[in-house]
C-alpha cells in the first residue's frame, strides 16, 4: 500500500507514500480510496486529512505507469477525486513542497485546503503537450479567478503558495501553515474546527467567470498562438478554461476530458513525453550503479582560452567551482578573460545577471601560464588546437603535474580518445568532454567513454554535468561521436540534393518548414564552410572514394567561407546576419551539374527532409548497433539539445518510429537509385533493417 492510514483522536490522515514524488498510481490512489472507505465508516472518524510523506505532497502522475494500462485502471484519478469530493465527512488536503498536476486536482477535489510557504504549484501538463486531464481546467479557475489560472495552465510554471494565497478573493488555500514544520499540526486542528460545518464546501459549486468574457479569451487566445509555435496543447488550455466559464462543471470536465485524450496521442505529446524520459533515461549507464563512489571536483582547470576554453570555463564558474585557465601566451589569457568578462556583462545588462553574482564569479577565475599552477585541480579539461601532436604534448605534461585521481578530459571533436589516454600512464583518468559551441549556452556535452576510463570517472563527471546543468550524453570512441558522426552524413545528402537540382534556399526552407531553426546552408554558413572543407580534405586521405558534393569544394575555393567572410551560400551585407540568395552560387551549382552531366530534376520538399532526416538515422543505426550510443533516446537527445532538431518531432529516431520502420527502409531503397547519391551509403544498416523486418521500433 502506497499510502498511510492513521487515526489521530477524531481526525483520520491519509499520508501518501509513493516516493520520490508521492506519483499517483495505481497503488497509491487505492490507497486514497480505501483510506476514505475506512474514515466515513468509522464512527469515531469526524474529519479527514489528505497529506504526503517525505519531499511532496505529490507531484502528480507516477510516470512510471506512463502509456501503460495501470495509468487508466480504476481507480482512475477522476474517480478518485469524485470520491474525496462526495465525501460525508470533510476533507482537508495539507499541502507541502510540491503539489503538481494530478497532485493540485486532488487537493482541488478536497473540502478545505491548508499550504505551508514555500509550496510548488502547478499544472505543468502543457509542457507534456496536454491538458490537465482530472478537473485542473475546470476546478482552477473557479479556485482561483479566470485568468490567475489560465496563466498557470498554459505555462505549466509552478507558483509558490505564499504567491498564490495573496491573490484578491482566491479560494485555493482556506489557510497557509505558519511554517512547513507546523503544518501537520495546522491541518489536524482545521479539519476539527470544521468537523461540524455543513454543508461541505466544494469548488465545483464556485462561479468561474471572467468579467470581459469573450474578448479575454480572444485576447488570450492572440497571445497564446505566438508563443505555442507548433505545439497544439498550449491553445486547448485555452479552450477548456473557456469551457470552464461557459458550460455547467459536468459538462466542462467532460470536455477537458475529450481534449485530454485527444492530445495523448498526437505526434506532439508522443514527442514531449518522449523527451521527458529520454532525458531521465541519458544519466544512466548499465555497468555504472548509482551508488558508485564519486570522486570530489572543487577544482577544475582548462587548457586554453580560446572559443572552447572560454565558455567552458564559464560554466563552472557559473556554478560556483574556481577555475584555473592555462595558456601558452599572456596575450591569449587576456583575450580569453575578456571574451569571458563581456559575456557576463552582456547578462548583467540584459538583468539576467546580478553584479555582485558576476564579481562572486570573475573572482574565482584565475589564470596561469605554468603547468606546476594547475597539479592539484580535481579536473582539467583540455581544449587546445585539434591537432594530435598538441594534444600529446599537453597530455605529457599533465600526466606530470596533476594529482593521483585527478581527471583528465580533451574536449576534441573528432580526435581518437584512446590514443589521446595513451599519452599518460593513467588512462582510467582519461575521458572526452565534447562540450558544443557556444560552450557556456548549449545544453549538449557529448561524454566520451575510452576503452579504460574508470566506472567512477564517468560517474563523477556525469554528476557534475547535472550541476553545470549540462544534459550529458555518453558516446564510445568513434570519429565524430554520437553527434557529428551523424551529422556527416546529413551534410553530404545536402550536397547531392544540390547536384541533382536544388536550390541553397530551397532545402533549407523545406528543412526550416520541418522545424530545424536553421537549415544546412545557414548554418554551414554560420559556423564557417572551411570547417567540412577541412574534414573532407581529410577524409579524402582516410577514406578515398567516399563520395561527396565538389560543390561546397568550390564554394571555399572562392573564399566563401560563410558570414565571417561576408558570403557563402549566401551574400551577407556587413553587419548583417540576413542570407541573401546568392547568383554567384546558382552560377556554380549550374556549372557543376554541367560538368557532371546532370540535368536538373524537381525535387520536392518531403524528399529533401526525408533524404536529410533519414541519412541521420541510417547512421544512427549503425552507431547503435557498435554500441556507440547506448540507446535510441539518447541520440535523439543529442539531436534536440546539440544540434536543433524539432522538439515537437522528438529527435530523429522518434521521427522514424512513427514513420514507420518499414516506410524509412522503402524511402532508402528509393534514394539508392538517385544518379548522384551514395548508393552504398543507403543500404539500411543491419539493425535498421531488422527492426523494419520485424514491426518494430528503435524506441
Ligand atoms: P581555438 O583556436 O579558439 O582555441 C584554442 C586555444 O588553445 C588557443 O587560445 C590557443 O592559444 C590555445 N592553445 C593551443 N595550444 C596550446 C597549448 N599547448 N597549451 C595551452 N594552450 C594552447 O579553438 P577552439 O575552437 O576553442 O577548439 C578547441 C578544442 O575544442 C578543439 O579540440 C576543437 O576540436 C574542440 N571543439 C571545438 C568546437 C567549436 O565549435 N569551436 C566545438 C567542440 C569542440
Amino acid at each position: 500500500m502506497t499510502a498511510e492510514y492513521k487515526v489521530h483522536g477524531n481526525v483520520a490522515v491519509i499520508t501518501l507514500n509513493n516516493p520520490p514524488v508521492n506519483g499517483l498510481g495505481l497503488a497509491t490512489r487505492r490507497g486514497i480510496t480505501d483510506g476514505l472507505a475506512q474514515a466515513n465508516a468509522d464512527a469515531a472518524v469526524q474529519a479527514i486529512v489528505i497529506t504526503g510523506g517525505g519531499k511532496a505532497f505529490s507531484g502528480g502522475a507516477d510516470i512510471r505507469e506512463f502509456g501503460s494500462p495501470k495509468a487508466l485502471a480504476e481507480p482512475n484519478l477522476l474517480s478518485v477525486i469524485a470520491a474525496v469530493e462526495a465525501s460525508d465527512k470533510p476533507v482537508v488536503a495539507a499541502l507541502h513542497s510540491v503539489a503538481m498536476g494530478g497532485g493540485l486536482e486532488l487537493a482541488l477535489g478536497c473540502h478545505y485546503r491548508i499550504a505551508a510557504p514555500g509550496t510548488s504549484i502547478a499544472l505543468p501538463e502543457v509542457k507534456l503537450g496536454l491538458v490537465p486531464g482530472a478537473g485542473g481546467t475546470v476546478r482552477l479557475p473557479r479556485a482561483l479567478g479566470v485568468e490567475a489560472a489560465l496563466n498557470m495552465i498554459v505555462s505549466g510554471e509552478p507558483v509558490k503558495s505564499e504567491m498564490l494565497a495573496q491573490l484578491p478573493g482566491q479560494k485555493l488555500f482556506d489557510k497557509l501553515s505558519a511554517s512547513p514544520e507546523s503544518l501537520a499540526d495546522e491541518a489536524l486542528a482545521l479539519a476539527r474546527e470544521v468537523a461540524d460545518k455543513r454543508p461541505l464546501p466544494k469548488v465545483r459549486d464556485l462561479p468561474a467567470k471572467h468579467p470581459q468574457g469573450d474578448a479575454y479569451f480572444k485576447f488570450a487566445r492572440n497571445m497564446v498562438a505566438g508563443m505555442a509555435k507548433n505545439f497544439p496543447a498550449p491553445l486547448k488550455c485555452v479552450d477548456v478554461v473557456e469551457n470552464a466559464t461557459k458550460h455547467s462543471f459536468a459538462e466542462a470536465l467532460r470536455l477537458e476530458r475529450e481534449v485530454f485524450i485527444n492530445l495523448m496521442w498526437t505526434p506532439e505529446c508522443i514527442a514531449l513525453r518522449h523527451l521527458f524520459v529520454a532525458e531521465r533515461a541519458t544519466s544512466k549507464i548499465a555497468d555504472v550503479p548509482e551508488d558508485t563512489p564519486k570522486r570530489t571536483i572543487a577544482k577544475v582547470a582548462v587548457i586554453g582560452a580560446g572559443t572552447m576554453g572560454g565558455g567552458i570555463s564559464m560554466n563552472f564558474l557559473s556554478a560556483g567551482i574556481p577555475v584555473t585557465i592555462l595558456e601558452m601566451k599572456q596575450e591569449a589569457l587576456d583575450r580569453g578573460v575578456a571574451t569571458i568578462r563581456k559575456n557576463y556583462e552582456a547578462q548583467v545588462k540584459k538583468g539576467k545577471l546580478k553584479q555582485d553574482k558576476y564579481e562572486e564569479r570573475m573572482a574565482l577565475l584565475t589564470t596561469t601560464l605554468a603547468y606546476e599552477d594547475i597539479g592539484s585541480a580535481d579536473l582539467v579539461i583540455e581544449a587546445v588546437f585539434e591537432e594530435m601532436g598538441v594534444k600529446q604534448k599537453v597530455f605529457e605534461a599533465l600526466d606530470k603535474v596533476m594529482k593521483p585521481g585527478a581527471i583528465l578530459a580533451s574536449n576534441t571533436s573528432t580526435l581518437d580518445v584512446n590514443q589521446i589516454a595513451s599519452f599518460t600512464k593513467r588512462p582510467q583518468d582519461v575521458v572526452g568532454l565534447h562540450f558544443f559551441s557556444p560552450a557556456n549556452v548549449m545544453k549538449l556535452l557529448e561524454v566520451v567513454r575510452g576503452a579504460q576510463t574508470a566506472k567512477d570517472v564517468m560517474a563523477t563527471v556525469m554528476a557534475l554535468a547535472k550541476k553545470i546543468k549540462k544534459t550529458a550524453v555518453v558516446s564510445g570512441v568513434c570519429d565524430g561521436f554520437i553527434g557529428n558522426r551523424m551529422i556527416e552524413q546529413y551534410s553530404r545528402q545536402a550536397g547531392f540534393l544540390l547536384d541533382e537540382g536544388c536550390t541553397p534556399q530551397q532545402v533549407d526552407k523545406a528543412v526550416e518548414k520541418f522545424g530545424f531553426a536553421m537549415g544546412p546552408f545557414r548554418m554551414g554558413d554560420l559556423a564557417g564552410n572551411d570547417i567540412g572543407w577541412a574534414i573532407r580534405k581529410r577524409r579524402a586521405v582516410e577514406k578515398p572514394g567516399l563520395k561527396y558534393s565538389a560543390s561546397a569544394d568550390k564554394l571555399c575555393d572562392l573564399g566563401r567561407y560563410g558570414q565571417k567572410t561576408g558570403a557563402g551560400w549566401y551574400d551577407y551585407q556587413p553587419g548583417k546576419r540576413d542570407a541573401i540568395p546568392s547568383p554567384v552560387v546558382t552560377a556554380l551549382i549550374e556549372e557543376h551539374r554541367k560538368a557532371l552531366g546532370i540535368t536538373a530534376r524537381k525535387i520536392s520538399d518531403e524528399e529533401i527532409v526525408q533524404r536529410l532526416v533519414f541519412s541521420l538515422v541510417n547512421e544512427a543505426g549503425h552507431i547503435l548497433e557498435e554500441g556507440i550510443a547506448a540507446r535510441a533516446s539518447d541520440i535523439d537527445m543529442v539531436y534536440l539539445t546539440g544540434y536543433g532538431f524539432p522538439i515537437h518531432r522528438g529527435g530523429p529516431m522518434l521521427y522514424a518510429d512513427q514513420f514507420g520502420l518499414f516506410n524509412v527502409v522503402q524511402a532508402m531503397k528509393r534514394f539508392q537509385k538517385n544518379p548522384m547519391d551514395d548508393a552504398k551509403f543507403w543500404e539500411p544498416a543491419p539493425l535498421l533493417a531488422k527492426l523494419a523486418a520485424e514491426s518494430k521500433t528503435f524506441n
